[in-house]
């Protein structure tokens, strides 16, 4: 175990840091998020906006958190004070506040996604999953799974960065893309599935300049590419080596894009080919959970095994963003308090655990925290991030960014997008959500609504 006194971790191979950066971005954010955006978005409309937004705010945006966390080699909650001076303390307490508030939920979410993958393999999803996803979802039950998966996350995370988050990304990763692959392949045999492609990608042209469509793609993004807390900041403190770090970022978020939309294309026609567009419409958070398993289920035996493969690597995705999550909170503990980090991890965890019962036990609860946290927060950690960057650290981290990236015209376009495209649009983006997050909040403190 690390204590405050042995070598800080690192990776062990470059490989093993994109993986773990891609593992954190690839979550339960590109299915379950991401399909029922694009469903209410006007479909190719949404997409469109999302990759413009990923282009000239997720990418610029994860390229600075990758330099701030490689530049100051610790966590990202001291890091900002001691690089920003003390008036930038509060963002590394924002961060920290991001990862409890997230993971909190996440590991919800991921509990009940266990909870399938194992009825899945006992052949044991019911026929009406609506009441199925009830039961599922709120009370003693969803308790247990999330705890369950917490005690998992903590075990990954209390193994270190190479022994830990870099292996469980390496085993998990790879499998999760071929289930992914070998599921897209089979959604096209899926008679009427072809309504379902046509469905996801139309292009509602009206929608691309609407204001809601605007918001809901600049919060998936961010929280698909997991910007505006420090996790990938935390990740490339783990690195040592001279990499182009706006290179890995595009890697980063075009992975992640791509299984967003590879997604997309297994859970459209699915819920075409089985007329149960209606249950996604409503998106509310349990709609993949309705639907899906529901349109499995009509696939007799082969839904069995369709159903069991779709939660598993749904699994596996929140497994390893969970970790990045976690790692957030545990990295600022072991450099700041000088844990050790094993025990920082169980006693975070531990909170963490704690903290999202009151998710577990009502959806609505869960839906407003991820409104303020997810999705409010999270974009504010962005916009600071930004300021940060591009205005107090520009040449220290633009002398980082050249290590790996000699050409001083494309870092100039990069700051430029750092200092004045991703700040006006987060402004404009987070004046917008002003209102419904703060009906989130009153949701929150009133629990019940
Ligand atoms: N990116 C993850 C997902 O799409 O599910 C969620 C996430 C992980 C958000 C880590 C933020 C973060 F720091």
């Amino acid at each position: 175990m690390t204590g405050s006194t042995s070598p800080r971790d690192a990776w062990g191979t470059r490989a093993g840091f994109i993986l773990a950066a891609v593992g954190s971005a690839v979550g339960l954010g590109n299915m379950w998020r991401f399909a029922y955006k694009a469903s209410e978005g006007g479909g190719a409309a949404f997409v469109l906006v999302y990759l413009a937004i990923v282009a000239l705010v997720g990418i610029p945006l994860m390229t600075s958190e990758f330099i701030i966390g490689r530049l100051a080699q610790e966590s990202p909650a001291r890091a900002v004070r001691r690089l920003g001076g003390p008036a930038w303390a509060p963002l590394g307490w924002l961060f920290v506040l991001c990862g409890l508030g997230i993971l909190a939920y996440y590991s919800v979410i991921a509990g009940w996604t266990m909870r399938y993958a194992i009825d899945a393999i006992r052949n044991a999803i019911p026929s009406d999953t609506g009441a199925y996803f009830g039961e599922v979802s709120q009370g003693v039950d969803a308790a247990l799974y999330h705890l369950v998966f917490m005690i998992l996350t903590i075990t990954v995370v209390a193994g270190g960065v190479k022994g830990g988050l870099e292996r469980a990304n390496l085993i998990m990763m790879p499998l999760m893309f071929l289930i992914l692959i070998s599921l897209a392949i089979w959604a096209v045999t899926l008679p009427n599935g072809a309504g379902g492609y046509a469905y996801y990608l139309r292009p509602d042209v009206s929608k691309l300049l609407d204001r809601d469509i605007l918001t809901a793609a600049a919060g998936q993004s961010f929280f698909s590419l997991s910007l505006g807390m420090g996790a990938l900041m935390t990740y490339a403190s783990y690195l040592q080596s001279k990499e182009n770090l706006a290179r890995e970022a595009v890697t980063v978020a075009l992975s992640d894009f791509g299984v967003a939309f590879t997604s997309g294309l297994v859970v459209f026609p699915v819920i075409f080919s089985f007329g149960l567009l209606d249950q996604v419409g409503e998106s509310t958070v349990g709609a993949l959970f309705i639907a899906l398993p529901a349109g499995f289920d009509q696939l007799g035996r082969a839904g069995d095994y369709v159903d069991t493969a779709f939660f598993v690597m749904l699994l596996f995705a929140a497994l390893t963003s969970a970790i990045s999550l976690l790692e957030v909170v545990v990295a600022a503990l072991v450099d700041g308090l000088h844990m050790r980090r094993r025990d920082a991890a169980i006693f975070a965890g531990f909170v963490i655990a704690v903290l999202g019962l009151p998710a577990a036990f009502n959806t609505t609860f869960l839906g407003n925290l991820d409104a303020l946290v997810g999705q409010f927060l999270l974009m504010v950690g962005g916009l600071f991030t930004a300021f940060l960057v591009g205005y107090r650290l520009l040449p220290a981290a633009d002398a980082e960014l050249a290590k790996g990236m000699p050409n001083a015209g494309m870092r100039r376009v990069w700051a430029s997008l750092v200092r004045y495209v991703a700040p006006v649009v987060l402004i404009i983006v987070l004046a917008f959500l002003t209102g419904p997050t703060w009906d989130a909040v009153v949701g929150l403190v009133t629990y019940a609504r």
